[in-house]
């Protein structure tokens, strides 16, 4: 079955998760969509957050996708559940920071994680903290300057914001952090270089797993040896272009607006 899997997320971060499927999963097709227009979500309302989201799952649910990816955080912590309800006809997968993961990493007890302002100081996040970490020193923090650099692609800019922004994790001497953000992944190199010798981890591992279970499952893996790749955005196509384009020669990239 060549139906395609659905990715979307407020901008361009949801290509992390774009590129380990790819890769892992290299007969599947993929529709990816970026509201890149109205980026960032973190500083909108649930109901603002869930009303774009809609017209997000409206236009990939057209695209007779198999299988929906919210590769945003913000997105499902504020409206996973509301989509299943109403969009159960198909899968849907969101993403989450690995902290059970990162509980197991750990040597010194010490844990950081780092997303957006919104998705930090949510019930759910800190929910995820007590229920997989309560046994560790949790530093859970959030950045709201990030997201809308890394969709300029203003990396010098990212550089200076990390600089302030990780120190309290130096400070509180964590050797694990997970990112809560799926733009994050997009700048692991410069995150590393402020917290040498920490062990970074993002979510893209473990919902490319989550995925192919669900696939095999469902009996809708692909086994096509020609999948497409379609990325669209409602906003800029030069960032899209920059990221898409390191993942795959094959990317299609068109601009829309959605109703
Ligand atoms: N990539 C989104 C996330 O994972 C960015 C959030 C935003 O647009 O504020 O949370």
């Amino acid at each position: 079955m060549n139906q395609p899997i659905g990715i979307m997320d407020s901008g361009v971060g949801g290509l992390s998760i774009a590129s380990v499927l790819i890769k892992k999963l290299p007969n599947e097709s993929i529709i990816y969509l970026a509201d890149s227009k109205n980026c960032p979500y973190g500083e909108k309302s649930k109901e603002e957050i869930y009303s774009l989201t809609k017209k997000m799952v409206k236009f990939l649910l057209k695209s007779r996708i198999k299988l929906l990816v919210v590769a945003c955080n913000t997105i499902t912590v504020a409206s996973i559940d509301r989509l299943r309800t109403e969009f159960g006809q198909i899968p849907i997968v969101g993403i989450v920071p690995v902290i059970k993961t990162a509980r197991e990493k750990t040597t010194n007890g010490k844990i950081g994680v780092f997303s957006t302002t919104a998705t930090a100081n949510s019930f759910y996040q800190k929910d995820l903290v007590n229920k997989f970490a309560n046994d560790c020193s949790v530093l859970n923090l959030g950045s709201e300057r990030l997201v809308p650099l890394i969709e300029k692609r203003n990396f010098e800019s990212v550089d200076e914001v990390l600089k302030t922004e990780l120190e309290p994790f130096k400070k509180a001497q964590i050797d694990t952090l997970a990112l809560g953000c799926s733009h994050f992944p997009l700048i692991k190199d410069q995150i590393q270089r402020y917290l040498p010798g920490v062990l970074i981890l993002d979510s893209s591992n473990a919902v490319s797993r989550q995925i192919q279970r669900i696939l095999k499952q469902n009996k809708t893996l692909s086994n096509s040896t020609n999948p497409s790749y379609n990325f669209y955005t409602t906003g800029n196509l030069n960032a899209l272009r920059y990221f898409a384009e390191k993942l795959t020669n094959k990317a299609k990239l068109s601009r829309i607006s959605l109703q």
